[in-house]
């Protein structure tokens, strides 16, 4: 076995550029079975760009994207992605959304709905299942959203700062949330934030990226053990850790 075939995703050397303005330059990334990474970096560094590489939606200038050690440089429909701003369709009910993955897939709509029911209580929303969009809390709806990229396929996940536009509460209660349900996902995760504290929350290592063109400054593993609650938050190991990745950034 090589070293690819024993990663979830493995980035190797991938850079990029959009109108000779160098934007991803030279990465490399590695996410593990059932491991939680986050890439952190400022605004416009380039991590939604990196994202749309390992989704192959964009294709690299150079460097190569492996997903279970088979070359995906360049091409879509291998990894679950939920886009900075995914929004739900407001005139389909949130089952029908979820389901969405299942329908392109090419499944009826009474065996999508069937499959995505049991998944409900995981994710917050039983009871919820008929209801529109519009009818649920901003948290529920961002539940809602993971829910339907859960869908499209189960063990590799890609969420571009998917509490980005949360109230501070309802942040780190969705925070605690997905902590808490990790483990039911089975899921190998890589999350994009320019949140300190919710990187060293939720994450078993953090890439630091640097301003644009965005380079790796550094790879923190966050020592801090499974489960976690809020409490983490105010420990001085934790506090260490904020404090490093403060004078890097
Ligand atoms: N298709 C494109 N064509 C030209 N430039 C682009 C394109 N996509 C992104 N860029 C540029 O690349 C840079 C990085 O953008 P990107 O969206 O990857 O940043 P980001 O780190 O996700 O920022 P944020 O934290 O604000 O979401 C920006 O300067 C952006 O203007
Ligand atoms: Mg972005």
């Amino acid at each position: 076995m090589n070293s690819c075939q024993k990663n979830k995703v493995l980035i190797k050397g991938v850079s990029k550029s959009f109108e000779n303005l160098l934007i991803v330059d030279d990465i490399s990334i590695e996410l593990r079975e059932k491991e939680f990474v986050t890439i952190l970096g400022p605004s416009g560094s380039g991590k939604s760009t990196l994202f749309n590489i390992i989704s192959g939606l964009i294709k690299p200038d150079s460097g190569k994207v492996y997903i279970e050690g088979e070359d995906f440089t360049g091409k879509t429909g291998r990894v679950s992605y939920m886009y900075q701003k995914d929004l739900l369709l407001s005139w389909k009910k949130i089952i029908d959304n979820v389901s969405m993955p299942l329908i392109i897939k090419g499944e009826r709509k009474e065996d999508a709905r069937e499959k995505v029911k049991k998944y409900f209580e995981i994710f917050g929303l039983e009871g919820f299942e008929y209801k529109y969009p519009h009818q649920l809390s901003g948290g529920m709806k961002q539940r809602a959203a993971l829910m339907r990229t859960y869908m499209f396929s189960k063990d590799i996940i890609l969420l571009d700062e998917p509490f980005g536009g949360l109230d501070a509460i309802t942040k780190s209660k969705m925070q605690s949330w997905l902590l808490d349900i990790l483990d039911r996902l089975e899921a190998s995760i890589l999350f994009i934030t320019h949140d300190i504290e919710e990187a060293i929350f939720l994450s078993d290592r953090i890439y630091i990226l640097s301003d644009r063109p965005a380079r790796i400054k550094e790879e923190i593993k966050i020592d801090i053990s499974k489960p976690r609650n809020s409490d983490v938050i105010t420990t001085n190991k934790f506090n260490n850790i904020k404090r490093h990745i403060l004078d890097l950034l």
